[in-house]
C-alpha cells in the first residue's frame, strides 16, 4: 500500500502545486477524499453537518476521536488531521498536550489543528517541541464566534495587522501549516508570500498555497445555509430528497420491491 503523507511532506509542499483538502467523518467519505485529498480534516464542523448542534462550540474530545478513528479507516495517502475541539486547550500547554496526545494516540492521526494566533503561540511551542505536528487556523474562528460577533470576515482594514501578527506568531512557534478563514484575498496573499509554511485558504484567495472546503458543503449535502465561499460542486442533498420522495411514492403504490428484490422458494438466495 501507498506511504501516508507526512505533516513534513506537506510542509515542503509551500510555494508548488497547490494542496487539495477537504473535511470528512466517516470511513466511507474519507476513502473518497482519500483519492484526491493530500489533506483530510477531521473538522469540529462534524457538530454542526453531522449532529445538528448549532455551532461548533459543544463538540466533545470524545466525538472527535469517535470520528477520527471512523476516517483513519478510510485512509490511505492523505495526511488526517484532527481538530481539537473547544475547551480542550485554552487552559495551557498541559491541558493541550493531554487532548493532543489522546487525539493521537487513539486515532492515528498525523496531526492536529487548533484555534488562535499570538495567544496559542506558547501552546503550539510545546505540542511541536513533544513530536505533535500542529496546524494553525486564524482569522475567522469558530469557536470563538461569540467573541467576534458572528461569522464575519476578519483582517480589513487596519485590523490586517493582528491577522499578519497572528500568522508570524504560528508561524514561528512551529505550526506545519496555516489555515486562513474569511480574511480578505489580498491579506492573504501578503500571508501566503510573507510565511515559510503552506497557507490553506477558506474564503482567502486562490492564491493560497491550498484550499479547503467543509465536504458536506461542497457537495451540497449540508444546505441549510451556504456560506459565500463555497462552492457546490453537487446537489446529494437535492438528490437525496427525490430519491426519498420516489421510494415513498413506489411503496404506497406497490410497485416496490419489485420482482427482482424478492424471494422465492426455488429461486437463487
Ligand atoms: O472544522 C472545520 O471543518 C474546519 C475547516 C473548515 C478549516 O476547521
Ligand atoms: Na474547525
Amino acid at each position: 500500500p501507498q506511504k501516508a503523507l507526512t505533516a513534513s511532506d506537506i510542509r515542503a509542499r509551500k510555494g508548488g502545486t497547490p494542496l487539495v483538502c477537504l473535511t470528512a467523518y466517516t470511513t466511507p467519505v474519507a476513502r473518497i477524499a482519500d483519492a484526491e485529498c493530500d489533506v483530510v480534516l477531521v473538522g469540529d464542523s462534524v457538530g454542526m453537518v453531522l449532529h445538528g448542534l448549532p455551532s461548533t462550540l459543544p463538540v466533545t474530545l470524545e466525538m472527535m476521536i469517535l470520528h477520527g478513528q471512523a476516517v483513519a479507516r478510510g485512509l490511505e495517502r492523505a495526511l488526517m488531521v484532527v481538530d481539537m475541539p473547544f475547551g480542550s486547550y485554552e487552559e495551557g500547554p498541559a491541558q493541550a498536550l493531554r487532548s493532543a496526545a489522546r487525539i493521537m494516540a487513539e486515532t492515528g492521526a498525523g496531526a492536529v489543528k487548533l484555534e488562535g494566533g499570538r495567544h496559542m503561540a506558547e501552546t503550539i511551542r510545546f505540542l511541536t517541541d513533544r513530536g505533535i505536528p500542529v496546524m494553525a487556523h486564524i482569522g475567522l474562528t469558530p469557536q470563538a464566534v461569540n467573541a467576534l460577533g458572528g461569522y464575519r470576515v476578519q483582517g480589513k482594514g487596519e485590523d490586517a495587522a493582528r491577522i499578519l501578527q497572528d500568522a508570524a506568531a504560528v508561524t514561528e512557534a512551529g505550526a506545519f501549516s496555516i489555515v486562513l478563514e474569511k480574511v480578505p484575498a489580498a491579506l492573504a496573499d501578503r500571508i501566503t508570500a510573507d510565511l515559510p509554511i503552506p497557507t490553506i485558504g477558506i474564503g482567502a484567495s486562490a492564491g493560497c498555497d491550498g484550499q479547503i472546503l467543509v465536504i458536506d458543503d461542497m457537495l451540497g449535502l449540508f444546505d441549510d445555509f451556504k456560506p459565500k465561499f463555497v462552492k457546490r460542486y453537487a446537489q446529494l442533498a437535492t438528490d437525496a430528497r427525490a430519491a426519498v420522495r420516489d421510494y415513498a411514492a413506489e411503496v404506497r403504490a406497490r410497485e416496490f420491491p419489485a420482482a427482482c428484490h424478492i424471494f422465492t422458494d426455488e429461486g437463487a438466495d
